[in-house]
Protein backbone atom coordinates (compact mmCIF):
# COMPACT_ATOMS: atom_id res chain seq x y z
CA UNK A 1 0.00 0.00 0.00
CA UNK A 2 1.52 3.15 -1.31
CA UNK A 3 -0.89 5.41 1.23
CA UNK A 4 -3.36 5.18 3.97
CA UNK A 5 -4.28 8.53 2.98
CA UNK A 6 -3.78 11.56 1.11
CA UNK A 7 -2.48 15.09 1.87
CA UNK A 8 -5.78 16.41 2.17
CA UNK A 9 -7.65 14.53 4.69
CA UNK A 10 -6.64 14.27 8.14
CA UNK A 11 -8.34 16.44 11.00
CA UNK A 12 -7.48 16.72 14.70
CA UNK A 13 -9.79 13.41 14.90
CA UNK A 14 -7.17 11.45 13.25
CA UNK A 15 -4.74 12.35 16.53
CA UNK A 16 -2.24 9.24 17.43
CA UNK A 17 -2.95 7.66 14.18
CA UNK A 18 -0.05 5.70 12.14
CA UNK A 19 0.04 6.80 8.37
CA UNK A 20 1.65 6.81 5.44
CA UNK A 21 1.20 9.62 3.01
CA UNK A 22 3.16 10.21 -0.83
CA UNK A 23 3.11 13.82 -2.28
CA UNK A 24 6.09 16.16 -3.45
CA UNK A 25 7.65 18.28 -1.29
CA UNK A 26 6.55 21.85 -1.65
CA UNK A 27 8.41 23.43 0.57
CA UNK A 28 11.20 22.94 2.97
CA UNK A 29 11.87 24.92 6.31
CA UNK A 30 14.96 23.91 8.43
CA UNK A 31 14.87 25.35 11.55
CA UNK A 32 18.15 24.04 12.79
CA UNK A 33 16.82 21.03 14.98
CA UNK A 34 13.91 21.11 13.44
CA UNK A 35 12.95 20.39 9.83
CA UNK A 36 9.65 21.26 8.54
CA UNK A 37 7.65 20.10 5.04
CA UNK A 38 4.44 20.77 3.36
CA UNK A 39 4.11 17.76 1.80
CA UNK A 40 1.67 18.33 -1.51
CA UNK A 41 -0.67 15.96 -3.03
CA UNK A 42 -3.54 17.21 -5.29
CA UNK A 43 -5.64 16.96 -2.28
CA UNK A 44 -4.11 19.75 -0.11
CA UNK A 45 -1.03 19.68 1.87
CA UNK A 46 0.09 18.36 4.87
CA UNK A 47 2.94 19.61 7.26
CA UNK A 48 4.97 16.92 8.38
CA UNK A 49 8.13 17.72 10.72
CA UNK A 50 11.96 15.74 11.53
CA UNK A 51 12.97 16.15 14.93
CA UNK A 52 17.02 16.14 14.93
CA UNK A 53 17.07 14.72 18.79
CA UNK A 54 14.49 11.95 18.49
CA UNK A 55 15.36 10.66 15.33
CA UNK A 56 19.11 12.37 14.18
CA UNK A 57 19.89 10.06 10.89
CA UNK A 58 15.99 10.69 9.60
CA UNK A 59 16.96 14.32 10.17
CA UNK A 60 19.87 14.25 8.08
CA UNK A 61 18.26 12.13 5.31
CA UNK A 62 15.70 14.61 5.31
CA UNK A 63 17.88 17.92 4.83
CA UNK A 64 19.00 16.65 1.64
CA UNK A 65 15.09 16.38 0.31
CA UNK A 66 14.59 18.86 -2.68
CA UNK A 67 11.65 20.91 -4.25
CA UNK A 68 9.41 18.76 -5.84
CA UNK A 69 10.83 15.58 -4.78
CA UNK A 70 8.41 12.53 -4.69
CA UNK A 71 8.66 11.09 -0.84
CA UNK A 72 6.68 8.68 0.99
CA UNK A 73 6.60 8.75 4.92
CA UNK A 74 5.09 6.94 7.64
CA UNK A 75 4.51 8.42 10.86
CA UNK A 76 2.22 9.18 13.72
CA UNK A 77 -0.75 12.37 14.01
CA UNK A 78 0.56 15.24 16.21
CA UNK A 79 -1.51 18.06 17.15
CA UNK A 80 0.28 21.27 15.90
CA UNK A 81 1.43 24.00 18.35
CA UNK A 82 1.20 26.54 15.99
CA UNK A 83 -1.94 25.76 14.35
CA UNK A 84 -3.11 27.22 10.61
CA UNK A 85 -6.07 28.10 10.31
CA UNK A 86 -6.42 28.86 6.35
CA UNK A 87 -5.13 25.07 5.70
CA UNK A 88 -7.62 22.04 5.93
CA UNK A 89 -4.92 20.32 7.47
CA UNK A 90 -3.81 23.49 9.29
CA UNK A 91 -4.63 21.53 13.39
CA UNK A 92 -2.47 18.28 12.87
CA UNK A 93 1.23 17.31 11.56
CA UNK A 94 2.96 14.16 10.91
CA UNK A 95 6.08 13.27 13.41
CA UNK A 96 8.21 11.56 10.64
CA UNK A 97 9.19 7.67 11.64
CA UNK A 98 10.15 6.10 7.72
CA UNK A 99 11.22 8.33 4.74
CA UNK A 100 11.26 6.28 1.41
CA UNK A 101 12.25 8.86 -1.68
CA UNK A 102 10.53 7.93 -4.60
CA UNK A 103 12.02 9.74 -7.21
CA UNK A 104 14.40 13.00 -6.97
CA UNK A 105 13.48 16.28 -8.98
CA UNK A 106 15.38 18.93 -10.69
CA UNK A 107 15.37 21.89 -9.46
CA UNK A 108 11.75 23.75 -11.19
CA UNK A 109 12.48 26.09 -13.43
CA UNK A 110 9.53 28.29 -12.07
CA UNK A 111 7.82 28.02 -8.60
CA UNK A 112 5.21 26.14 -7.98
CA UNK A 113 2.87 28.75 -6.47
CA UNK A 114 -0.19 30.37 -7.30
CA UNK A 115 1.76 33.64 -8.19
CA UNK A 116 4.32 32.07 -9.62
CA UNK A 117 7.67 34.05 -11.30
CA UNK A 118 7.79 31.94 -14.37
CA UNK A 119 6.33 33.33 -17.56
CA UNK A 120 3.63 31.86 -19.63
CA UNK A 121 5.77 30.20 -22.46
CA UNK A 122 8.11 29.00 -19.86
CA UNK A 123 4.98 27.63 -18.24
CA UNK A 124 3.88 25.95 -21.33
CA UNK A 125 6.85 24.24 -21.95
CA UNK A 126 6.71 22.71 -18.51
CA UNK A 127 3.21 22.17 -18.36
CA UNK A 128 3.28 19.21 -16.24
CA UNK A 129 4.81 21.41 -13.69
CA UNK A 130 2.69 23.95 -14.38
CA UNK A 131 -0.54 22.32 -13.62
CA UNK A 132 0.83 21.38 -10.44
CA UNK A 133 -0.24 25.06 -9.39
CA UNK A 134 -2.95 25.22 -7.27
CA UNK A 135 -4.70 27.50 -9.61
CA UNK A 136 -4.16 24.84 -12.24
CA UNK A 137 -5.37 22.27 -10.81
CA UNK A 138 -8.68 23.85 -9.39
CA UNK A 139 -9.09 25.12 -13.23
CA UNK A 140 -9.05 21.38 -14.20
CA UNK A 141 -11.17 20.32 -11.54
CA UNK A 142 -13.84 22.90 -12.14
CA UNK A 143 -13.74 21.95 -15.57
CA UNK A 144 -14.24 18.50 -15.10
CA UNK A 145 -17.21 19.27 -12.98
CA UNK A 146 -18.61 21.46 -15.53
CA UNK A 147 -18.47 18.74 -18.10
CA UNK A 148 -20.18 16.35 -15.34
CA UNK A 149 -23.31 18.36 -14.58
CA UNK A 150 -23.60 19.34 -18.33
CA UNK A 151 -23.88 15.75 -18.99
CA UNK A 152 -25.91 15.14 -15.81
CA UNK A 153 -28.40 17.92 -17.05
CA UNK A 154 -28.68 17.07 -20.74
CA UNK A 155 -28.82 13.53 -20.11
CA UNK A 156 -31.79 14.29 -17.62
CA UNK A 157 -33.78 15.76 -20.40
CA UNK A 158 -33.11 12.83 -22.92
CA UNK A 159 -30.18 13.86 -24.62
CA UNK A 160 -27.91 11.09 -26.08
CA UNK A 161 -24.22 11.76 -26.19
CA UNK A 162 -23.07 10.06 -29.33
CA UNK A 163 -19.39 10.53 -31.12
CA UNK A 164 -19.01 11.58 -34.54
CA UNK A 165 -15.75 10.77 -36.45
CA UNK A 166 -12.36 12.89 -36.60
CA UNK A 167 -11.59 12.10 -39.79
CA UNK A 168 -14.12 13.85 -42.32
CA UNK A 169 -14.69 15.73 -45.30
CA UNK A 170 -14.62 19.18 -44.74
CA UNK A 171 -17.28 21.11 -42.77
CA UNK A 172 -17.36 25.09 -43.37
CA UNK A 173 -17.31 27.20 -40.30
CA UNK A 174 -15.61 30.04 -42.00
CA UNK A 175 -12.27 28.75 -40.99
CA UNK A 176 -9.47 26.70 -42.79
CA UNK A 177 -9.56 22.99 -42.20
CA UNK A 178 -6.68 20.70 -40.94
CA UNK A 179 -6.02 18.40 -43.42
CA UNK A 180 -4.76 14.53 -42.90
CA UNK A 181 -3.25 12.92 -45.67
CA UNK A 182 -4.38 9.44 -46.91
CA UNK A 183 -2.04 6.78 -46.68
CA UNK A 184 -4.11 4.35 -48.64
CA UNK A 185 -5.57 6.58 -51.26
CA UNK A 186 -2.98 8.55 -52.64
CA UNK A 187 -3.89 12.66 -53.44
CA UNK A 188 -6.84 11.91 -50.94
CA UNK A 189 -6.95 13.62 -47.40
CA UNK A 190 -9.25 13.98 -44.34
CA UNK A 191 -10.67 17.43 -42.96
CA UNK A 192 -10.33 17.47 -39.28
CA UNK A 193 -13.77 18.54 -38.22
CA UNK A 194 -14.47 22.27 -37.81
CA UNK A 195 -17.02 21.63 -35.88
CA UNK A 196 -19.86 17.77 -36.11
CA UNK A 197 -22.43 20.65 -38.13
CA UNK A 198 -23.36 17.98 -40.89
CA UNK A 199 -23.00 14.61 -38.53
CA UNK A 200 -25.57 16.03 -36.14
CA UNK A 201 -27.93 16.70 -38.44
CA UNK A 202 -27.62 13.87 -40.02
CA UNK A 203 -28.03 12.24 -36.37
CA UNK A 204 -31.85 14.36 -36.55
CA UNK A 205 -32.14 12.49 -39.88
CA UNK A 206 -31.80 9.25 -38.39
CA UNK A 207 -34.81 9.79 -35.13
CA UNK A 208 -31.73 10.35 -32.78
CA UNK A 209 -34.30 13.62 -31.78
CA UNK A 210 -31.88 15.20 -28.83
CA UNK A 211 -28.07 14.66 -29.31
CA UNK A 212 -25.01 16.31 -27.56
CA UNK A 213 -21.51 15.64 -27.66
CA UNK A 214 -18.68 17.31 -25.76
CA UNK A 215 -16.43 17.48 -28.49
CA UNK A 216 -13.00 18.69 -29.63
CA UNK A 217 -13.11 20.99 -33.14
CA UNK A 218 -10.35 22.15 -35.31
CA UNK A 219 -10.02 25.38 -37.22
CA UNK A 220 -6.97 26.56 -38.58
CA UNK A 221 -7.73 30.51 -37.90
CA UNK A 222 -5.65 33.57 -37.05
CA UNK A 223 -4.81 33.40 -33.63
CA UNK A 224 -6.78 35.80 -30.55
CA UNK A 225 -7.44 35.55 -26.80
CA UNK A 226 -10.66 34.05 -26.95
CA UNK A 227 -9.85 31.15 -29.65
CA UNK A 228 -7.34 27.91 -30.13
CA UNK A 229 -6.94 25.78 -33.13
CA UNK A 230 -7.89 23.00 -31.04
CA UNK A 231 -11.18 23.75 -28.77
CA UNK A 232 -14.15 22.43 -27.34
CA UNK A 233 -17.71 22.46 -27.83
CA UNK A 234 -20.24 21.37 -26.18
CA UNK A 235 -22.43 20.32 -29.43
CA UNK A 236 -26.30 20.20 -29.17
CA UNK A 237 -29.06 19.07 -32.13
CA UNK A 238 -32.73 18.58 -31.44
CA UNK A 239 -35.46 18.08 -33.30
CA UNK A 240 -39.26 19.03 -33.91
CA UNK A 241 -38.30 22.58 -32.35
CA UNK A 242 -38.33 26.26 -32.89
CA UNK A 243 -35.75 28.77 -31.69
CA UNK A 244 -38.08 29.41 -28.35
CA UNK A 245 -37.24 25.63 -27.38
CA UNK A 246 -33.89 25.48 -27.96
CA UNK A 247 -33.21 29.14 -26.42
CA UNK A 248 -35.75 28.05 -23.65
CA UNK A 249 -33.62 25.15 -22.50
CA UNK A 250 -30.15 26.39 -22.94
CA UNK A 251 -30.76 29.55 -20.88
CA UNK A 252 -32.02 26.50 -18.39
CA UNK A 253 -28.65 25.15 -18.75
CA UNK A 254 -26.44 27.90 -18.43
CA UNK A 255 -28.80 28.86 -15.34
CA UNK A 256 -27.84 25.17 -13.97
CA UNK A 257 -24.48 25.66 -14.18
CA UNK A 258 -23.66 28.89 -13.03
CA UNK A 259 -25.89 28.08 -9.92
CA UNK A 260 -24.24 24.25 -8.80
CA UNK A 261 -20.91 25.41 -9.58
CA UNK A 262 -20.70 29.07 -8.58
CA UNK A 263 -23.94 29.11 -6.58
CA UNK A 264 -25.22 32.29 -8.36
CA UNK A 265 -28.94 32.73 -9.50
CA UNK A 266 -28.02 34.06 -13.33
CA UNK A 267 -31.58 36.41 -13.91
CA UNK A 268 -33.68 35.90 -17.00
CA UNK A 269 -31.63 36.66 -20.35
CA UNK A 270 -32.55 39.86 -22.27
CA UNK A 271 -33.14 39.00 -26.15
CA UNK A 272 -31.37 41.50 -28.35
CA UNK A 273 -31.90 41.67 -32.27
CA UNK A 274 -29.00 41.70 -34.15
CA UNK A 275 -29.68 45.09 -35.06
CA UNK A 276 -30.76 46.52 -31.58
CA UNK A 277 -27.26 44.99 -30.69
CA UNK A 278 -25.05 46.98 -33.16
CA UNK A 279 -26.80 50.38 -33.21
CA UNK A 280 -26.89 50.39 -29.04
CA UNK A 281 -23.68 48.66 -28.38
CA UNK A 282 -21.75 48.76 -31.83
CA UNK A 283 -21.04 44.78 -31.04
CA UNK A 284 -22.74 41.66 -31.76
CA UNK A 285 -21.35 40.37 -28.10
CA UNK A 286 -22.09 42.91 -26.16
CA UNK A 287 -20.69 43.40 -22.82
CA UNK A 288 -23.97 44.57 -20.42
CA UNK A 289 -21.97 44.61 -17.38
CA UNK A 290 -21.66 48.57 -17.54
CA UNK A 291 -23.79 50.77 -19.03
CA UNK A 292 -23.12 53.94 -21.57
CA UNK A 293 -25.26 52.65 -24.39
CA UNK A 294 -24.68 54.55 -28.44
CA UNK A 295 -26.59 57.78 -28.72
CA UNK A 296 -27.38 58.22 -32.25
CA UNK A 297 -27.30 61.98 -32.56
CA UNK A 298 -27.29 62.25 -36.48
CA UNK A 299 -29.90 64.56 -36.55
CA UNK A 300 -28.67 67.12 -33.97
CA UNK A 301 -25.53 67.04 -35.12
CA UNK A 302 -26.86 67.57 -39.08
CA UNK A 303 -27.09 71.10 -40.53
CA UNK A 304 -24.98 73.35 -38.56
CA UNK A 305 -22.67 73.66 -41.31
CA UNK A 306 -19.72 71.65 -40.08
CA UNK A 307 -19.59 69.47 -43.73
CA UNK A 308 -18.01 66.48 -42.21
CA UNK A 309 -20.56 65.99 -40.00
CA UNK A 310 -23.19 66.74 -42.51
CA UNK A 311 -21.81 64.38 -45.63
CA UNK A 312 -21.82 61.85 -42.90
CA UNK A 313 -24.58 58.63 -43.00
CA UNK A 314 -24.17 58.44 -39.30
CA UNK A 315 -23.11 60.39 -36.40
CA UNK A 316 -23.16 58.67 -32.44
CA UNK A 317 -21.77 59.61 -29.28
CA UNK A 318 -20.80 58.20 -26.20
CA UNK A 319 -21.10 59.80 -22.86
CA UNK A 320 -18.34 59.32 -20.20
CA UNK A 321 -20.29 60.13 -16.96
CA UNK A 322 -19.22 62.27 -14.36
CA UNK A 323 -15.23 62.02 -15.17
CA UNK A 324 -13.91 65.61 -14.39
CA UNK A 325 -10.00 63.27 -14.61
CA UNK A 326 -10.40 63.02 -18.47
CA UNK A 327 -7.32 64.91 -19.28
CA UNK A 328 -6.50 66.57 -23.13
CA UNK A 329 -3.70 64.44 -23.05
CA UNK A 330 -5.94 61.55 -22.47
CA UNK A 331 -8.19 62.57 -25.05
CA UNK A 332 -5.55 63.00 -27.72
CA UNK A 333 -4.20 59.51 -27.06
CA UNK A 334 -7.76 58.59 -27.29
CA UNK A 335 -7.84 59.84 -31.01
CA UNK A 336 -5.03 58.55 -31.52
CA UNK A 337 -6.07 55.21 -30.94
CA UNK A 338 -9.38 55.33 -32.73
CA UNK A 339 -7.26 56.44 -35.71
CA UNK A 340 -4.80 53.75 -35.57
CA UNK A 341 -5.60 51.06 -38.32
CA UNK A 342 -7.13 48.41 -35.96
CA UNK A 343 -9.44 51.07 -35.44
CA UNK A 344 -9.84 52.40 -38.23
CA UNK A 345 -11.63 55.79 -37.83
CA UNK A 346 -10.72 59.03 -39.85
CA UNK A 347 -11.20 61.28 -36.06
CA UNK A 348 -12.98 61.42 -33.24
CA UNK A 349 -15.35 64.87 -32.17
CA UNK A 350 -16.17 65.74 -28.34
CA UNK A 351 -18.08 68.31 -26.22
CA UNK A 352 -17.55 68.21 -22.07
CA UNK A 353 -18.72 70.14 -19.31
CA UNK A 354 -15.65 70.71 -17.05
CA UNK A 355 -16.13 72.56 -14.11
CA UNK A 356 -19.26 73.78 -15.46
CA UNK A 357 -17.48 75.58 -18.48
CA UNK A 358 -18.55 74.17 -22.05
CA UNK A 359 -15.92 72.82 -24.16
CA UNK A 360 -15.64 70.96 -27.65
CA UNK A 361 -13.80 70.18 -30.39
CA UNK A 362 -15.81 70.96 -32.56
CA UNK A 363 -16.49 75.07 -31.35
CA UNK A 364 -15.80 76.85 -34.35
CA UNK A 365 -18.42 74.87 -36.44
CA UNK A 366 -21.14 75.33 -33.33
CA UNK A 367 -22.57 78.38 -31.44
CA UNK A 368 -22.31 77.49 -27.22
CA UNK A 369 -26.21 77.83 -27.43
CA UNK A 370 -26.12 74.84 -29.64
CA UNK A 371 -23.84 72.45 -28.09
CA UNK A 372 -25.39 73.12 -24.63
CA UNK A 373 -28.53 72.26 -26.40
CA UNK A 374 -27.40 68.34 -27.71
CA UNK A 375 -25.65 68.46 -24.29
CA UNK A 376 -29.11 68.88 -22.74
CA UNK A 377 -31.09 66.93 -24.67
CA UNK A 378 -28.83 63.87 -23.55
CA UNK A 379 -29.19 65.47 -20.32
CA UNK A 380 -25.16 65.54 -19.84
CA UNK A 381 -24.41 66.83 -16.29
CA UNK A 382 -21.18 68.95 -15.30
CA UNK A 383 -18.13 66.48 -15.72
CA UNK A 384 -19.50 64.37 -18.54
CA UNK A 385 -18.04 64.05 -21.94
CA UNK A 386 -19.69 63.37 -25.16
CA UNK A 387 -17.44 60.93 -27.39
CA UNK A 388 -18.34 61.89 -31.35
CA UNK A 389 -17.58 59.06 -34.38
CA UNK A 390 -19.41 59.97 -37.70
CA UNK A 391 -18.99 58.70 -40.91
CA UNK A 392 -21.07 55.54 -42.27
CA UNK A 393 -22.63 53.80 -40.08
CA UNK A 394 -21.53 50.43 -39.95
CA UNK A 395 -18.27 51.04 -39.81
CA UNK A 396 -18.96 53.92 -37.21
CA UNK A 397 -20.89 51.66 -34.71
CA UNK A 398 -17.98 49.22 -35.04
CA UNK A 399 -15.75 52.17 -34.02
CA UNK A 400 -17.82 53.04 -30.96
CA UNK A 401 -18.47 49.52 -29.99
CA UNK A 402 -14.61 49.68 -29.30
CA UNK A 403 -14.56 52.33 -28.18
CA UNK A 404 -17.26 51.67 -25.57
CA UNK A 405 -14.77 49.01 -24.41
CA UNK A 406 -11.98 50.85 -24.33
CA UNK A 407 -13.31 53.99 -21.93
CA UNK A 408 -14.97 51.19 -19.44
CA UNK A 409 -11.18 49.68 -19.22
CA UNK A 410 -9.80 52.68 -18.78
CA UNK A 411 -12.19 54.31 -16.55
CA UNK A 412 -12.85 50.46 -14.48
CA UNK A 413 -16.72 51.01 -15.56
CA UNK A 414 -16.83 47.28 -15.28
CA UNK A 415 -18.34 45.78 -11.75
CA UNK A 416 -16.26 42.60 -10.87
CA UNK A 417 -18.09 38.93 -9.80
CA UNK A 418 -21.11 40.20 -12.04
CA UNK A 419 -22.51 38.03 -14.95
CA UNK A 420 -24.82 39.48 -17.67
CA UNK A 421 -25.74 36.61 -20.22
CA UNK A 422 -27.90 37.89 -22.86
CA UNK A 423 -29.02 36.11 -26.21
CA UNK A 424 -28.56 37.92 -29.71
CA UNK A 425 -30.91 36.91 -32.05
CA UNK A 426 -32.13 37.84 -35.98
CA UNK A 427 -28.87 37.51 -37.74
CA UNK A 428 -28.43 38.85 -41.12
CA UNK A 429 -28.09 35.93 -43.16
CA UNK A 430 -25.37 36.92 -45.47
CA UNK A 431 -22.41 38.85 -45.29
CA UNK A 432 -20.62 40.44 -48.54
CA UNK A 433 -17.27 39.30 -48.98
CA UNK A 434 -16.03 42.19 -50.65
CA UNK A 435 -12.64 40.40 -51.88
CA UNK A 436 -14.28 37.66 -53.54
CA UNK A 437 -17.69 39.91 -54.18
CA UNK A 438 -19.84 37.10 -52.90
CA UNK A 439 -22.10 36.68 -50.36
CA UNK A 440 -20.96 34.19 -47.66
CA UNK A 441 -23.10 32.53 -44.71
CA UNK A 442 -23.27 34.61 -41.72
CA UNK A 443 -23.64 31.52 -39.62
CA UNK A 444 -23.27 28.61 -41.33
CA UNK A 445 -24.91 27.46 -44.63
CA UNK A 446 -27.18 25.08 -43.02
CA UNK A 447 -28.78 27.78 -41.52
CA UNK A 448 -32.94 28.62 -42.14
CA UNK A 449 -34.19 32.44 -42.81
CA UNK A 450 -36.78 33.76 -40.57
CA UNK A 451 -39.59 32.63 -42.47
CA UNK A 452 -40.64 35.91 -42.68
CA UNK A 453 -37.94 36.64 -44.19
CA UNK A 454 -37.64 33.25 -47.15
CA UNK A 455 -39.00 35.44 -49.85
CA UNK A 456 -36.59 38.55 -49.40
CA UNK A 457 -34.09 35.54 -50.91
CA UNK A 458 -35.75 36.21 -54.47
CA UNK A 459 -35.70 39.82 -54.22
CA UNK A 460 -33.25 41.32 -51.45
CA UNK A 461 -30.84 38.26 -49.75
CA UNK A 462 -28.29 41.33 -48.44
CA UNK A 463 -31.40 42.45 -45.96
CA UNK A 464 -32.72 38.90 -44.75
CA UNK A 465 -32.56 37.61 -41.64
CA UNK A 466 -31.29 34.04 -40.76
CA UNK A 467 -32.87 32.14 -37.20
CA UNK A 468 -29.50 31.87 -35.89
CA UNK A 469 -28.84 32.95 -32.52
CA UNK A 470 -25.95 33.62 -29.89
CA UNK A 471 -25.92 33.35 -26.26
CA UNK A 472 -23.16 36.19 -24.94
CA UNK A 473 -21.95 36.81 -21.58
CA UNK A 474 -19.87 39.30 -20.04
CA UNK A 475 -19.25 40.52 -23.96
CA UNK A 476 -18.01 36.80 -24.71
CA UNK A 477 -19.66 34.79 -27.68
CA UNK A 478 -20.20 31.65 -25.44
CA UNK A 479 -22.51 29.77 -27.79
CA UNK A 480 -24.31 30.00 -31.40
CA UNK A 481 -26.82 27.89 -33.08
CA UNK A 482 -29.62 28.14 -35.68
CA UNK A 483 -32.76 26.78 -36.56
CA UNK A 484 -31.86 24.45 -40.14
CA UNK A 485 -33.34 23.98 -43.76
CA UNK A 486 -34.69 20.80 -43.79
CA UNK A 487 -36.14 21.48 -46.69
CA UNK A 488 -33.85 19.97 -49.74
CA UNK A 489 -34.85 22.89 -52.10
CA UNK A 490 -34.20 25.60 -50.22
CA UNK A 491 -31.09 24.18 -49.25
CA UNK A 492 -30.24 24.21 -52.78
CA UNK A 493 -30.77 27.58 -53.31
CA UNK A 494 -29.05 28.88 -49.90
CA UNK A 495 -26.07 27.16 -51.54
CA UNK A 496 -26.70 29.26 -55.26
CA UNK A 497 -26.55 32.21 -53.00
CA UNK A 498 -23.23 31.65 -51.59
CA UNK A 499 -22.26 30.79 -55.15
CA UNK A 500 -21.74 27.20 -55.18
CA UNK A 501 -22.35 26.08 -58.63
CA UNK A 502 -24.50 22.79 -58.67
CA UNK A 503 -21.82 20.42 -59.64
CA UNK A 504 -19.55 22.06 -56.42
CA UNK A 505 -22.33 21.48 -54.04
CA UNK A 506 -22.82 18.20 -55.18
CA UNK A 507 -18.98 17.73 -54.79
CA UNK A 508 -18.72 19.22 -51.46
CA UNK A 509 -22.40 18.44 -49.43
CA UNK A 510 -24.07 15.54 -51.93
CA UNK A 511 -23.75 12.87 -49.28
CA UNK A 512 -25.90 15.46 -47.29
CA UNK A 513 -28.21 16.68 -50.12
CA UNK A 514 -29.17 13.12 -50.54
CA UNK A 515 -29.95 12.86 -46.79
CA UNK A 516 -31.93 15.73 -47.30
CA UNK A 517 -34.89 13.64 -49.68
CA UNK A 518 -35.33 10.84 -46.92
CA UNK A 519 -37.46 12.38 -44.25
CA UNK A 520 -35.17 14.94 -42.72
CA UNK A 521 -37.43 16.36 -39.38
CA UNK A 522 -37.47 19.86 -38.98
CA UNK A 523 -34.78 20.49 -36.57
CA UNK A 524 -32.17 23.01 -35.19
CA UNK A 525 -29.02 23.59 -32.42
CA UNK A 526 -26.43 25.05 -30.83
CA UNK A 527 -23.06 24.77 -29.61
CA UNK A 528 -21.19 26.49 -27.21
CA UNK A 529 -17.27 26.76 -26.68
CA UNK A 530 -16.37 24.90 -23.22
CA UNK A 531 -13.44 26.76 -23.03
CA UNK A 532 -15.01 30.15 -23.58
CA UNK A 533 -17.71 29.31 -20.93
CA UNK A 534 -14.72 28.75 -18.48
CA UNK A 535 -13.03 31.57 -19.00
CA UNK A 536 -15.94 33.66 -18.60
CA UNK A 537 -17.00 31.81 -14.87
CA UNK A 538 -13.48 31.86 -13.55
CA UNK A 539 -13.12 35.27 -14.56
CA UNK A 540 -10.02 34.60 -16.58
CA UNK A 541 -8.21 36.41 -19.37
CA UNK A 542 -7.30 33.72 -22.01
CA UNK A 543 -8.82 30.63 -23.14
CA UNK A 544 -5.23 28.79 -22.34
CA UNK A 545 -5.64 29.23 -18.51
CA UNK A 546 -8.26 26.77 -19.10
CA UNK A 547 -6.90 23.75 -21.47
CA UNK A 548 -4.53 21.53 -19.82
CA UNK A 549 -2.47 21.38 -22.86
CA UNK A 550 -2.53 24.60 -24.80
CA UNK A 551 -1.01 25.76 -27.92
CA UNK A 552 1.09 29.42 -28.37
CA UNK A 553 -0.64 31.88 -30.32
CA UNK A 554 1.74 30.41 -33.56
CA UNK A 555 -0.25 27.36 -32.91
CA UNK A 556 2.68 25.11 -31.77
CA UNK A 557 2.94 23.48 -28.51
CA UNK A 558 5.90 23.99 -27.19
CA UNK A 559 6.26 21.53 -24.62
CA UNK A 560 6.44 18.44 -27.46
CA UNK A 561 7.33 20.51 -30.03
CA UNK A 562 4.49 20.60 -32.54
CA UNK A 563 4.06 21.25 -35.65
CA UNK A 564 7.16 19.01 -35.92
CA UNK A 565 8.66 18.22 -39.72
CA UNK A 566 8.29 14.26 -40.29
CA UNK A 567 10.63 11.64 -41.82
CA UNK A 568 11.52 11.52 -45.60
CA UNK A 569 10.08 7.80 -45.14
CA UNK A 570 6.56 9.17 -43.35
CA UNK A 571 6.35 11.57 -46.56
CA UNK A 572 7.00 9.07 -49.05
CA UNK A 573 4.28 6.52 -47.86
CA UNK A 574 1.75 9.78 -47.80
CA UNK A 575 2.27 10.54 -51.42
CA UNK A 576 3.53 14.36 -50.23
CA UNK A 577 6.20 16.01 -51.83
CA UNK A 578 8.08 18.88 -49.42
CA UNK A 579 7.87 22.29 -52.01
P1 LIG B 1 -19.67 28.50 -34.02
O1 LIG B 1 -18.67 28.53 -35.10
O2 LIG B 1 -20.36 29.77 -33.66
O3 LIG B 1 -20.86 27.49 -34.38
O4 LIG B 1 -19.01 27.86 -32.73
C1 LIG B 1 -19.73 27.66 -31.55
C2 LIG B 1 -18.97 28.18 -30.35
O5 LIG B 1 -17.68 27.60 -30.28
C3 LIG B 1 -16.76 28.52 -29.70
N1 LIG B 1 -15.62 28.70 -30.63
C4 LIG B 1 -14.32 28.70 -30.26
N2 LIG B 1 -13.74 28.58 -29.07
C5 LIG B 1 -12.39 28.59 -29.01
N3 LIG B 1 -11.59 28.68 -30.09
C6 LIG B 1 -12.12 28.80 -31.32
N4 LIG B 1 -11.29 28.87 -32.38
C7 LIG B 1 -13.54 28.82 -31.45
N5 LIG B 1 -14.40 28.93 -32.49
C8 LIG B 1 -15.64 28.85 -31.97
C9 LIG B 1 -17.50 29.81 -29.48
C10 LIG B 1 -18.70 29.67 -30.40
O6 LIG B 1 -19.81 30.39 -29.93
N6 LIG B 1 -21.75 24.26 -35.78
C11 LIG B 1 -22.01 25.59 -35.26
C12 LIG B 1 -22.98 25.57 -34.11
C13 LIG B 1 -24.40 25.29 -34.48
O7 LIG B 1 -24.90 25.93 -35.43
O8 LIG B 1 -25.04 24.47 -33.79
C14 LIG B 1 -20.71 26.21 -34.79
O9 LIG B 1 -19.69 25.57 -34.68
O10 LIG B 1 -17.92 29.87 -28.13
Amino acid sequence: MFRSHNCGELRIKDLDTQVTLCGWVHHIRDLGKLLFIDLRDRYGTTQIYFDSNNKPQLYQIAKNLGREYVIQIEGIVRERSNKNPKMPTGDIEIDVDRLTVLNKSKIPPFTIEDDTDGGEELRMQYRYLDLRRNVMKETMIFRHELNLSIRNFLSEKSFLEIETPFLIKSTPEGARDFIVPSRLNPGNFYALPQSPQLLKQLLMFAGMDRYFQIVRCFRDEDFRADRQPEFTQLDCEMSFVEREDILDLFEDMMRYLFNKLLNIDLPTFPRLTYQKAMETYGSDKPDLRFDMPIIDITDKLKGHGFKFFDDSEYIGGLLLINKPSVSRKYIDKLTEWVKSPQIGSTGMAYIRYLDGELKASISRFFSNEDLQKIMNSLKAGNNDILFIISGNKEKSLNILGNLRLKLANDYQLIQKNTFKPLWVIEFPMFEWDDENQRYTASHHPFTSPLNEDIELLDTNPAIARSNAYDMVINGVEVGGGSIRIHDKNLQKKIFKLLNLTNQEAEDKFGFFLKALDFGAPPHGGIAFGIDRILTVMLGLNSIRDVIAFPKNNMGRDLMMQAPAPISEEQLKELHIKII
